[in-house]
């Protein structure tokens, strides 16, 4: 990485990382650890020459500064990992598509019965995209169902994204021939991009929801997906945020998890069914 003045940009002093850290622990319950600093430089530089700022120091010296509180939201943008794919640990998808959706159907058809799935960090959207396509694909065009998705994530930059539903083209022919077809991709989109159908993108409401924070909405869901984001936080918070899953979840609700994240102790309401797949009991 090279400073604007062509000189290799410092390394962040250990008390600008720890600084650093400390904000983005306070305001999203994300732990960056101290081997962490050359990762977090080459974010934050992103936003440095954004800013037109000549260094990491110099953003650090003006986030201490009383004006500097609507740069937090874009602090988290820029330290946030959002990596994701469409069908990615795909036993989630299939489990919902076979064993939770064509029973809620058949519970909730005909009298306009609720649905509801939240997609808890969703980042760039792929992961409510492939949940809006296996629903699609099992509710099929009934109306007798109230069917809805909500779609949530820190990161203002990667919701709009997400909302957009507009994608490299190539990630589509790298998926598996049988869930291709799902996503019903939209010929209009620009050359080498393809966009998910409106058919898809009306099932899902994407807001900005911060996990640590307050959240507005009342529940219950049916399923709730919270994969790839406990990694980031330390047991206290995903303690806390699991006891508030629990309490949105229906009897019944399924909650997926990451392929390399657990619960941070055991729980008494929820029961473990299948790869990171836990139900919550009545
Ligand atoms: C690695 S992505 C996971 C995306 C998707 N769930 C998946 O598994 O493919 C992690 C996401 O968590 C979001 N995130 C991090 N901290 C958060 C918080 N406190 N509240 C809500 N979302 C958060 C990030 O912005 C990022 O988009």
């Amino acid at each position: 990485m090279l400073a604007p003045q062509g000189l290799p940009e410092a390394t962040l002093t250990r008390e600008d990382m720890g600084f650093i850290s400390k904000l983005v622990y306070e305001h999203a319950g994300i732990v960056i650890r101290e081997h962490k600093e050359a990762m977090t430089r080459g974010r934050l530089s992103r936003r440095v020459k954004a800013l037109g700022m000549g260094s990491v120091a110099e953003y650090c010296s003006f986030l201490k500064t009383p004006g500097a509180q609507d740069e937090i939201p874009e602090l988290i943008n820029a330290v946030t990992t959002n990596h994701t794919a469409f069908f990615r640990e795909r036993h989630h998808f299939d489990h919902l598509r076979r064993d939770v959706l064509p029973r809620l159907v058949q519970e909730r058809g005909g009298r306009r019965g609720r649905i509801r799935i939240w997609s808890s960090a969703c980042s760039s959207g792929e992961e409510p995209y492939s949940i809006a396509a296996v629903s699609r694909d099992v509710i099929g065009s009934r109306s007798d169902l109230d069917f809805r998705i909500l779609a949530t994530d820190i990161d203002t930059d990667i919701l709009n994204r997400a909302e957009a539903g507009i994608y490299p083209a190539e990630l589509f022919e790298r998926l598996p021939a049988d869930v291709r077809p799902l996503l019903r991709l939209d010929g209009q989109a620009a050359r080498g991009e393809a966009r998910i159908s409106d058919d898809l993108r009306r099932l899902i409401a994407f807001k900005r929801l911060n996990l640590i924070e307050n959240w507005p909405m009342r529940g219950p869901f049916d399923a709730i997906f919270c994969r790839n984001v406990f990694i980031y936080f330390d047991t206290r918070t995903k303690a806390t945020i699991l006891d508030r899953f629990v309490d949105l979840l229906a009897p019944g609700g399924f909650l997926y998890l990451g392929h390399s994240e657990s619960l941070p102790q055991p729980h008494p309401q929820l029961r473990l069914i299948g790869r990171t797949i836990y139900e919550r009991t009545p």
